[in-house]
């Protein structure tokens, strides 16, 4: 069972968490917090559930997570500031702060995929779904939906990457207090630097993305695309080299070509 107090002590934050809703059971972490009739509407409010009846992934696929054993939760923002321009600093944000967490607390080696997978040895440790509701042309709730492979050390089901957790790579329980708080902490500070310094995050997401360079194939739905993944726009789509032409990527999964 997850220790609130243990976590309560390493969270560092100023208002990422600072509501914090901790359910046993729930369909999705973001489908509840994207519902408006829900009451809460706390900018920073975080709801982890240990587990999920209708955990969701990108692409409309199943996020599968044993009870108990991982972090799957999700953070609401609600500031008035939140640009649809700043999505992919967002879903960077988030990707890059769960590799920083890792890598800082276990020194384990991370790669970062297109647009937001976290791997380790090219196994799946985390994945993020970014969502909004919006009224006119402004966005009302952003929730931002993560799940990190912690303790679970079997994992059945279908993946289109293989999946790996923490306990399976470093052959011990972790946790999960301590690294949802190195986490928050550590993405409440990159949501600063969106604002100040975003060509820091983009520079260190790169730092971290393997396939950059390489020849790659681009999935989204029916639509697949080959090319050179040339590099990131200043706002993290992918720019991909079709034949000496440069192509904006908006969505799709990445694979090595
Ligand atoms: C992906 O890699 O496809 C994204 C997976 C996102 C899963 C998390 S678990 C918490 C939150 N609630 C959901 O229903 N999905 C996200």
């Amino acid at each position: 069972m997850f220790n609130l107090e243990s976590f309560d002590i390493k969270l560092n934050t100023d208002f990422i968490g600072r509501n914090f809703i901790y359910s046993e059971e729930i369909d999705s972490t973001n489908s509840f917090l994207l519902n408006k009739e829900n009451k809460f509407s706390t900018d920073g409010t975080v709801l982890l559930a240990e587990k999920q009846t209708k955990g969701r992934g990108r692409q409309d696929r199943v996020w599968y997570s044993a009870k108990g054993q991982n972090l799957t939760f999700s953070i609401l923002l609600t500031s008035k500031k939140i640009y649809a321009k700043k999505f992919n600093l967002i879903n960077f944000a988030a990707s890059l702060s769960v590799a920083l967490a890792i890598e800082n607390l276990f020194q384990l080696k991370t790669e970062l995929k297109w647009p937001n997978d976290v791997l380790i040895n090219g196994k799946k440790i985390a994945g993020i779904l970014l969502e909004s509701t919006s009224k006119g042309s402004k966005i009302e709730r952003l929730v931002i939906g993560i799940g990190v492979n912690v303790n679970q050390s079997v994992f059945q089901g279908v993946y289109n990457i293989p999946p790996t957790s923490l306990k399976s790579e470093l052959n011990e329980n972790i946790d999960r207090e301590k690294l949802l708080a190195e986490f928050l902490n550590t993405f409440e500070e990159m949501l600063e630097k969106i604002k100040t310094n975003p060509d820091e995050i983009l520079r260190d997401w790169k730092a971290r993305c393997r396939l950059i360079g390489e020849k790659i194939l681009i999935e989204s739905g029916e639509k697949s695309r080959y090319g050179i993944f040339d590099d990131l726009d200043e706002d993290g789509f992918l720019l991909l080299n079709v034949r000496g032409k440069i192509e904006k990527i908006h969505f799709g999964d990445v694979s090595v070509a």
